[in-house]
């Protein structure tokens, strides 16, 4: 049976999770916390990625060196760059690129020097079946989320995305910096949906290993310097809810 990691961005995400575990084990490696167990007749492992693309590879390898992961799961946050991906949307990555690698004298820009193409894609199956676990999890939950209590309208009806996510070390948060990001991702031909910190090293590492990788994030900003949701309430009521879920339905469709 190969070991199925599933990697949150955020504790909150990873709580119930660690809770639901059976014949836990925990291990410390690497400066990090990592739970072995069995999860719906899976053997998986359940560690934080780390914030920034560093610690995110770093946590991949040690899960792929260390305990035999053959297939990794990411959960997270990320703001909306889409002009129709609304705070609240869930994204599912079909693949990624690093959105401030530069090395544009010497290869295309955001080509990581060495790899055939700019965008790393996810695993094609274990994506569809994380789309699937996303979009049922979604149309089950969004009705039981009290919007209005994070400044949301009541009739919000959260949407599901698949498509180009962009991962880099830094937080997005005027109109700005996201104005000229999608643009000249857009210009050069990359729809970029969402943009995080760390999937796209995650993408990397597995793509090295040959190991299969998929990636949900929810929609948490629009990466503006807009009135800004309470982040904490956000993720606790939200995105910790949908990873969960998400996870359990995932993991039971395998
Ligand atoms: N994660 C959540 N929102 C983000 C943003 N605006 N920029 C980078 N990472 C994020």
């Amino acid at each position: 049976m190969s070991t199925i990691a599933i990697l949150s961005a955020l504790p909150q995400e990873q709580g119930s999770l660690v809770s639901a575990l059976q014949h836990a084990e925990k291990i410390t490696h690497a400066g990090r916390t990592f739970w072995r167990g069995t999860l719906h007749g899976h053997a998986v492992v359940l560690a934080l990625s780390g914030i920034g693309k560093v610690a995110a590879a770093t946590t991949t390898t040690a899960l792929i060196e260390c305990f035999g992961a053959r297939r990794i799961v990411f959960t997270g946050v990320a703001g909306g760059l889409g002009a129709n991906v609304q705070v609240g949307d869930v994204v599912v990555a079909q693949d990624y690129l690093q959105h401030d690698m530069d090395a544009s004298p010497i290869v295309e820009r955001w080509l990581v020097p060495g790899y055939p193409q700019i965008r790393m894609a996810c695993d094609p199956a274990l994506t569809e079946a994380l789309l699937a676990a996303t979009r049922f999890t979604v149309e089950r939950d969004s009705s039981q989320i009290d919007w209005p209590s994070l400044g949301m309208e009541a009739r919000h009806v959260p949407q599901v995305h698949a498509g180009l996510i962009a991962s880099g070390d830094r937080f997005v948060s005027t109109a700005g910096e996201s104005a000229v990001l999608r643009a000249s991702l857009e210009s050069a031909g990359h729809a970029v949906l969402a943009v995080e910190m760390e999937g796209a090293a995650v993408a990397q590492v597995c793509a090295d290993y040959g190991v299969a990788f998929a990636a949900v994030r929810t929609v948490s900003d629009r990466a503006d310097d807009g009135a800004h949701l309470d982040f904490l309430q956000f993720v606790e009521t939200v995105a910790a809810r949908y990873a969960d879920h998400v996870v359990h339905a995932f993991l039971k469709s395998l």
